[in-house]
């Protein structure tokens, strides 16, 4: 099986969305499912959101961010190109149906994959308001996608140089608007952030968990996380959780598990260059 790239489109800086020919894949995929993608042979397997299907052209879409040796080396990939395996869809699709008034959080890269499942949840009927954050305005991207897929868009940028200035905003927002589900996607650490705003409102929340995984299929158990006082798997219990449950500090920690190692791979694939040749 080939996993030619069809189209490369840059996001942001070291942000990108490969669009993948995998029919198998595209006809069974839904939101909220994950991919296993190895770049290139004899590479690390690396867990991936899925962003877009479409089962007539038989392809499937995932947004990445460069942040260490596999997510650098799959930036080099040029359309035509062929990743070595991509394994999916994983884990459970995202539950979509008519909440009512439903407000979808994203971050970071996780916006790509957010607004598949924002897509869905305004086809189904609901009122869908979208917060777009990210670092700072050149991070920004999909606004048109969001306002297309979402009734009201916001952005937020940790420094204030597009939108509103960090996500507190959101208190206010909260306090003005009735919501009844709630659905963020992104970093950790904006995960915890916002399900803790949404508490007191009494808004189900739910979040996307990115823990270390290995075989995406629950058999290495690496990508325990706990929710509700329960430890679960993230690839087949989840990857969503409710945010009100979840042991955001335990899965911080446990990310980090391999930082050392991570650093010195990232640093020795960038004295190779960065070259695609074999070397690991
Ligand atoms: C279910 C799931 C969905 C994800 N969706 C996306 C997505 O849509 N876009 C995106 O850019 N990233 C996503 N990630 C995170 C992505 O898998 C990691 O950024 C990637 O594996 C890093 O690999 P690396 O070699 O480039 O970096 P490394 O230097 O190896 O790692 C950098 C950091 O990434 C995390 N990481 C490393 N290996 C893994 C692994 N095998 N599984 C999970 N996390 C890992 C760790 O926190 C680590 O500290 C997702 C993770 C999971 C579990
Ligand atoms: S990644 Fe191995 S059990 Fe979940």
């Amino acid at each position: 099986m080939m996993y030619r790239i069809v189209a490369k489109k840059p996001l942001a800086h070291k942000e990108t969305l490969f669009e993948v020919e995998a029919p198998e894949i595209a006809a069974k995929a839904r939101p909220g499912q994950f991919l296993i993608v190895i770049p290139k042979e004899g590479g690390e397997r690396v867990p991936l959101t899925i962003c877009d299907y479409d089962a007539r052209k038989g392809t499937v879409s995932f947004a990445f961010h460069e942040v260490g040796k596999s997510t650098k080396e799959m930036g080099t990939f040029e359309e035509g190109e062929c990743l070595s395996n991509v394994t999916g869809p994983l884990g459970n699709p995202s539950e979509i149906k008519n909440f009512g008034r439903v407000l979808c959080v994203g971050g970071s890269i996780m916006i790509a994959p957010l607004l598949l499942q924002a897509k869905a949840l305004k086809d189904a009927g609901n009122h869908v308001t979208t917060v777009l954050g990210c670092r700072s305005k050149e991070f920004l991207f999909m606004e048109d996608e969001a306002k297309a897929r979402s009734d009201v868009v916001y952005v937020a940028s940790d420094d204030g140089t597009v939108g509103e200035k960090g996500i507190a905003f959101l208190n206010e927002l909260l306090r003005k608007e009735r919501f009844d589900h709630c659905v963020v996607m992104g970093p950790v650490v904006m995960m915890k952030t916002v399900s803790e705003i949404t508490k007191p409102f009494e808004i189900p929340t739910i979040v996307t968990l990115t823990p270390i995984m290995i075989d995406g299929m629950g058999m290495c158990g690496v990508c325990r996380v706990t929710v509700g006082g329960k430890m679960l798997f993230g690839c087949v219990d989840g990857p969503e959780f409710d945010g009100h449950q979840t042991n955001f500090d335990e899965l911080i920690k446990r990310q980090r598990t391999m930082l050392p190692e991570e650093r010195l791979s990232s640093i020795l694939y960038g004295a190779d260059g960065g070259c695609k040749c074999g070397r690991q």
